[in-house]
């Protein structure tokens, strides 16, 4: 492969990934049962990303693993419902087709776990998407190191990874012990608390005690929480997660302890943004109310279906998903309900990698940490942080519920 004699397109890829090995002290590649390829969005490639992607296609590359996308800069079937610009969406759409003719499937999702892209325990794969990756790790017992968008593309179109970081047993333990002494109730509530493990984790492996978890859901949001805040790859809770219940010793010896007994400094450090417009009654407008970020399992749709219970929304409401699970979603009548409500159930993209701003969106209301750390750097917007009752009462009342 280095020597060329499968392509340029191919050698390219294994200089990518023999480079980064090489980087990181790795003496092996290992083979990938996946990828997941991030950087996507239209918005954030500009030309020079698209022309990059396309001529490594007319290179010849081709994966040799399942691949798929983190999400795009918009929904690629309804983007014309939702507003999006003609031009962006043809040069969208280029990006998606030269992924395309790389092999990669074009489903454009932060949760690929969600929909059939789920490794097993053990599994080496290359992941892009911090949130994604802290679930393969953590949740699912995978292997991945954060990687960039070229280096997993690069590890798609050879199949292999180099073996560095926490693709090896050593790297795997965790160096940081979470005591949680409050209670922790939410969803809204993990994010909180990820958010300020994450801080004090930068990229650490934290270990948490006195955790109680009652699904996948709530795990995907306090990872993505703590990746967002800081660089948290892997993290495990006890009598929770693969490795902490494989019952081997997942903590490291020496690991620094850090007591967390109050999540109301990460829920005013969510919100503290300035919103902009306030109503006439001096309420804050909230524009837009995001629920899935990461992408919304068909558990969350009906959770917001029911907390809606029909009522009509006057703040525009988007509840990010994959693609396929809008068709489940479509099937079971959840689609009709948020629709029925005026809210969208947007498939492929999310508010983070869309040009929001330019569909006329100023502030967000949002149960998702992750969400709310990017909305204002990444989207550029004004963000309030809370549970999902309070922000699907805020997108009924076009406000933020108690601002006035
Ligand atoms: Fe996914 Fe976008 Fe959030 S990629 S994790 S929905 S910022």
């Amino acid at each position: 492969m280095l020597a060329g004699e499968l392509g340029p397109g191919v050698r390219k890829a294994m200089e990518i990934v023999t480079a980064l090995g090489r980087i990181y002290g790795a003496n092996r590649l290992v083979p990938v049962s996946s990828v997941q390829v991030a950087g996507v969005s239209y918005k954030n490639l500009g030309d020079a990303g698209l022309e990059f992607l396309s001529e490594w296609a007319d290179q010849g590359a081709r994966v040799r693993v399942p691949t798929t996308l983190n999400p795009a800069g918009m929904d690629l079937v309804r983007w014309r419902v939702l507003g999006f610009d003609e031009a962006f969406a043809q040069r969208q759409q280029a990006v998606v087709e030269a992924f395309a003719r790389m092999g990669v499937t074009t489903t454009c999702t932060c949760t690929p776990y969600l929909v059939g892209n789920r490794p097993q325990p053990g599994d080496h794969v290359a992941w892009a998407e911090s949130s994604a990756i802290s679930f393969a790790n953590s949740v699912l017992g995978a292997r991945t190191n954060r990687e960039g968008g070229p280096s997993a593309l690069a590890a798609a179109i050879i199949g292999r990874t180099a073996a560095y970081g926490l693709h090896l047993d050593e790297n795997r333990r965790a160096t940081l012990r979470v005591e949680v002494r409050c209670p922790v109730r939410s969803p809204a509530d993990l994010g909180a608390l990820g958010y300020l493990v994450g801080k004090a984790a930068r990229n650490r492996v934290p270990f948490y005690e006195g955790l109680e978890i009652s699904g996948e859901d709530e795990l995907k949001a306090l990872g993505a929480a703590m990746a967002a805040s800081g660089a948290v790859a892997l993290y495990h809770v006890a009598g929770v997660t693969p490795e902490a219940l494989a019952g081997a010793d997942v903590l490291a010896p020496g690991a620094e302890r850090l007591v967390i007994e109050d999540l109301s400094p990460g829920y005013s450090a969510l919100s503290q943004l300035e919103i902009g417009t306030l109503s006439p009654h001096g309420q804050e407008k909230i524009d837009l109310v995001w629920i899935g970020c990461p992408h919304a399992s068909l558990a969350e749709i009906e959770q917001v279906v029911t907390l809606l219970d029909g009522r009509r929304v006057r703040s525009a409401l988007w509840i990010t998903v994959a693609r396929a699970v809008r068709e489940q979603a479509a099937r079971r009548g959840l689609m009709a309900a948020v629709e029925a409500c005026g809210g969208q159930v947007v498939a492929d993209t999310c508010v983070v990698v869309a040009p929001v701003r330019e569909l006329g969106f100023r502030s967000m209301a949002t149960p998702s940490a992750k969400g709310a750390y990017y909305g204002p750097t990444h989207a550029g917007l004004a963000v309030r942080y809370g549970s999902l009752a309070r922000c699907v009462q805020a997108a009924v009342e076009g406000t933020w519920p108690g601002s006035s």
